[in-house]
């Protein structure tokens, strides 16, 4: 007898080993998804067949790496109608991003599925939801999106307790009562509009815009209207005006019949229905051909009028839909399919291939710069992308985040800097109306610029160049400081930076050698602070004969001693500031000496500059004293 228990157990053991626990997990997950399938509508099909793989074929699902459990779910603008049972979704205890955004969903969000314990990402704007929203939450939240629903009640104060929170949006919903204070969290992005929200806005969250709180007409404080210390009686008051900058609609706008719900639901499934054929005839086509489907970065519209998306992604190997390479020390939290699907609109044609900006689902905004014509096997590639992001660590350069390499495709990813670039701010829409950059903003983005370029020198070592310094790669940081981009791809590419733009920042010996060197980076940034200086692009006119490159004009120019006349006419309007431009004149000019020795090394640069600006605040008793103490603010 016990011979025979002893047997049993060792049967069951073997059983596990064979057949690991995750293999029922995958089960139940498959039964939930069904189970959620079953009890709530959808106008589109689902294709959720189960006799077959859940991780290879059913549409929205994405499963972890060992395809052990259901780890993503986005089902946006599919026409799910109606109510989430308890019990079904909230049962997918592995899932990490949830995305039923953009459906026709309504009643209560059981509380099983924002308390799912791995869940990162919940996105579930623009339905119907109403009732309170649930208190008890993931402790791993990074994103919650319940925008434009109908939730009332107060904002839950558990959301305090969420460290890793970075993203809320509970705009246009019905909510009441204070805010809460986030100050535990890492919250970045931050939307409370168009609720009943009340009371003073928590310390914590007054750097937030007055955009991520308008349309709450009884909240105050910074950055709204200041609170009033006496208690208003309830009749209409001037001090509780809401700011006047937001044309309100009329609701009759907002409030959809039901004839035209059924409508756009109805028309936006036959779309979807059409794009998901579409989509499958060119798999199956595909699969003929050996299998290497092809992955578009264009968004499976869902219908609800979203705008055309632009590609990126065209060459991107379906099986290699993983393989962004990261960077260390990058909080950024998304994959390659969310970077395919982002929308993304052109942000310019570069010398070595197209930049795209691209918003991702979480609102995270990134540059994708696609690779032309790179010539490098992968392995290199792959050791200067190293190389490239252990050097770009310095605030003022802006990091390359992640990579991607295919035979087809190679896309870099960037941060966004918003503030755009210096050669935008110095030529864009001159004449009337515009706000000219004054001086110390022009010193302190030449400052950060060479700080940058400096970095990129020491640490790279002598054979690490950037190679394509010029006004549109150097981009304004939030505090207006310069940052440069766009460096160490020269390499990567058989034919330098041959478009027009680059043309005049080129030193004469990379025309003749095609070498690039640090004295050539330096030569590059001369120009950069030449331009700067005069307000004049570096080639007047490219492609004519008579073309005359900015160093040279601005030598024969100074040669004639008439140097004011060198000088941007928008810096004539600013006092006592003669002196100081002079000085970075003459570093401009040293900067791009025709004898590459006669130029001094960037770390050099940086101090010249420096001087300036130490002797500028030492002695400069003009009405722009205090704009100058504002910008000096720096810290090396
Ligand atoms: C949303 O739900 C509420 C009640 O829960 C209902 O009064 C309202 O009409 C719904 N709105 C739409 C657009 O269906
Ligand atoms: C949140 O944190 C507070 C204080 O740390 C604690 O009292 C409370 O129980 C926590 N709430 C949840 C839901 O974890
Ligand atoms: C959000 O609410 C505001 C104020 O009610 C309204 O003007 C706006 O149209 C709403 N947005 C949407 C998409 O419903
Ligand atoms: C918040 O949402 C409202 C309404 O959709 C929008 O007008 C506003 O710009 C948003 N604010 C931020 C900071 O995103």
């Amino acid at each position: 007898m016990k011979i025979f228990l002893g047997s049993v157990i060792y049967f069951f053991i073997i059983l596990t080993i064979i057949f690991p626990f995750a293999f029922a997990d995958l089960k139940s997950d498959k039964q939930a998804l069904l189970d959620f399938a079953t009890a709530v509508p959808h106008l589109r099909k689902l294709n959720w067949n189960p006799a077959s793989s859940v991780c290879n074929s059913w549409v929205g699902v994405t499963c972890n790496s060992n395809r052990t459990r259901v780890s993503q779910l986005r089902l946006p603008g599919v026409g799910l109608v109606g109510h989430i049972p308890p019990n079904t979704l909230g049962k997918l205890d592995a899932l990490r991003v949830l995305s039923l955004r953009s459906n026709v969903l309504e009643g209560d969000l059981p509380s099983d599925i924002t308390s799912l314990p791995s869940l990162t990402n919940l996105f579930l704007q623009h339905n119907n939801f109403s009732g309170g929203i649930p208190t008890s939450f993931s402790l791993q939240l990074n994103v919650l999106d319940l925008s434009f629903n109908s939730f009332t009640g107060n904002i839950p104060q558990t959301l305090a307790n969420l460290t890793q929170l970075i993203g809320l949006s509970l705009q246009n919903n019905t909510l009441s009562g204070p805010i809460p204070d986030l100050n535990h969290t890492r919250i970045k992005r931050l939307n409370l509009s168009y609720n009943h929200l009340n009371g003073s806005i928590p310390v914590s969250l007054q750097n937030f815009p007055n955009s991520s709180f308008i349309g709450n007409s009884l909240l105050c404080g910074p950055p709204l209207n200041p609170c009033s210390p006496v208690i208003r009686p309830p009749s209409p008051s001037p001090a509780y005006i809401p700011p006047p900058t937001v044309p309100r609609k009329r609701s009759s706008k907002v409030k959809l019949t039901m004839g035209a719900i059924i409508a756009i639901a109805v028309g936006g499934s036959a779309v979807l229905f059409l794009v998901v054929l579409t989509i499958l005839c060119c798999c199956l086509k595909k699969k003929d051909n050996g299998g290497s489907s092809v992955l578009k970065g264009k968004a499976v519209s869902s219908g609800r009028g979203e705008k055309p998306k632009e590609e990126f992604g065209s060459g991107v190997q379906e099986h290699e839909k993983n393989k962004l390479v990261f960077f260390e020390g990058c909080s950024y939290n998304f994959d390659l399919e969310d970077l395919l699907r982002a929308s993304a609109e052109v942000l310019g044609k570069g010398s070595y291939g197209t930049a795209y900006k691209a918003v991702l689902e979480e609102s995270t905004t990134v540059v994708v710069k696609r690779l032309r014509e790179v010539v490098m096997g992968k392995r290199d590639f792959e050791q200067q992308m190293e190389n490239v992001g252990r050097v770009g660590q310095h605030p003022n350069i802006v990091p390359l985040r992640a990579y991607y390499y295919s035979k087809d495709e190679k896309l870099l990813v960037y941060d966004y800097i918003p503030g755009g670039s210096l050669s935008t701010l110095l030529h864009a829409n001159r004449g009337a109306g515009r706000t000219p950059l004054d001086w110390d903003s022009r010193v302190k983005i030449a400052l950060g610029t060479a700080r940058g370029i400096s970095h990129l020198h020491s640490v790279g070592g002598p054979k690490f160049t950037h190679g394509n310094i010029k006004s549109t790669n150097v981009l304004l940081s939030q505090d207006h400081d310069g940052c440069i981009s766009d460096f160490g791809l020269t390499p990567l590419m058989n034919v330098p930076a041959t478009s027009s733009r680059s043309a005049g920042y080129r030193a004469p010996e990379v025309i003749e050698t095609r070498k690039h060197t640090h004295k050539s980076d330096v030569y590059s940034f001369g120009v950069v602070l030449l331009e700067m200086l005069t307000g004049k692009a570096p080639i007047q006119s490219p492609g004519r004969d008579d073309m005359v490159d900015l160093p040279r004009w601005v030598q024969s120019v100074v040669r004639e001693e008439w140097t004011a006349e060198v000088f941007d006419v928008e810096l004539m309007r600013y006092q006592n500031i003669e002196e100081e431009m002079v000085q970075m004149l003459q570093i401009g000019m040293t900067c791009v000496a025709k004898v590459p020795d006669m130029r001094p090394n960037m770390e050099e640069v940086v101090r010249m500059i420096e001087e300036i600006r130490q002797s500028d605040s030492e002695n400069r008793p003009s009405s722009e004293e205090n704009k100058s103490k504002d910008s000096n603010v720096q810290t090396p």
